[in-house]
């Protein structure tokens, strides 16, 4: 279906393989429109209960945007390319179903602020992270410079944006870019373990945490409104019933997304 992506889904885990290697999974046109698009699918089927993104091989995760697609681009041309892209990880950001970066190699460039882009990451332990852009006169331009601020913090993330330094899967730990890392051959099974159980949650319960969450980021909203509104919609739920009372009478829930 797709030329550029492998998807599969399994126990309502659906995966997606970003699936050029002996490009390291660089983010051409094609790549990206149909990322887009699988991201809908995520939107809109009902067996999708949650996402792991990673890269295929055992080398990169993405190892940026593809570079021989900017040459001589217009400055007219480069914002419409991050424009697009930004669209396009935002939709990521706001899936109200949990999508997990399995990164399982390189994630520099567009790679780095695709993984962000995810709600948590796992690190296969020969990852490499960076913004590497200036080293091509660039700057990131898919969200990068905002969320590697929001996620390592200020001084970090401009010691990394300046000196294109990579930050290896260790110190990625240390510095909370990832939650978790694991031997490549354990990264697969470590994200769908993490997301097994998110599946057993209510569904409109995740979403409400994920929006919420998000809101912190997002100058327009009031983060402590957007979780009242969450908690009031849940108590609308049908799953909120079936929580309270699996709970009162000893039993374990059973949730329909409803
Ligand atoms: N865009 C386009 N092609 C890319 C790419 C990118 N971002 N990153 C890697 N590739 C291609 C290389 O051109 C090469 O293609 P070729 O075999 O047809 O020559 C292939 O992927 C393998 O990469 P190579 O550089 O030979 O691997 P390496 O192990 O020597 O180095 C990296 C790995 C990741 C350090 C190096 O590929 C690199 O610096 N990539 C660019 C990272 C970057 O600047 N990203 C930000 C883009 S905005």
């Amino acid at each position: 279906m797709y030329q550029t992506l492998l998807t599969a889904l399994e126990d309502n885990i659906f995966t997606i393989t970003i699936n050029r290697p002996d490009k390291l999974n660089a983010l051409n046109k094609m790549v990206m429109e149909e990322l887009s698009k699988a991201i809908d699918e995520v939107y809109t089927e009902n067996e999708i209960r949650s996402v792991i993104i990673t890269g295929a091989g055992a080398k990169s995760f993405v190892a940026g945007a593809d570079i021989s697609e900017f040459v001589g681009l217009s400055v007219d041309e480069g914002k419409a390319l991050a424009e697009k892209g930004q669209q396009i990880f935002m939709k990521i950001e706001n899936s109200p179903k949990p999508v997990i970066a399995a990164v399982n190699g390189f994630a520099l460039g567009g790679g780095c602020e695709l993984a962000m882009a995810c709600h948590f990451r796992i690190a296969s332990d020969n990852a490499n992270f960076g913004q590497p852009e200036v080293n091509l006169g660039l700057i990131p331009g898919y969200g990068g410079t905002q969320r590697l601020v929001q996620l390592i913090g200020k001084g970090r993330a401009i010691e990394t944006l300046l000196s294109a330094n990579m930050i290896d899967a260790s110190t990625a730990l240390k510095y909370g870019l990832v939650n978790y890392v694991v031997p490549q051959d354990e990264l697969l099974e470590k994200a769908k373990s993490i997301l097994l159980v998110i599946n057993t949650k209510a569904p409109i319960a995740v979403a409400e945490c994920i929006k919420a969450a998000n809101a912190v980021y997002d100058e327009i909203k009031n983060g402590y409104f957007v979780e009242i509104n969450g908690f009031a919609t849940c108590f609308g739920t049908e799953d909120m019933k079936e929580g309270t009372t699996a709970f009162l009478e000893k039993r374990k829930a059973t949730f329909k997304g409803m």
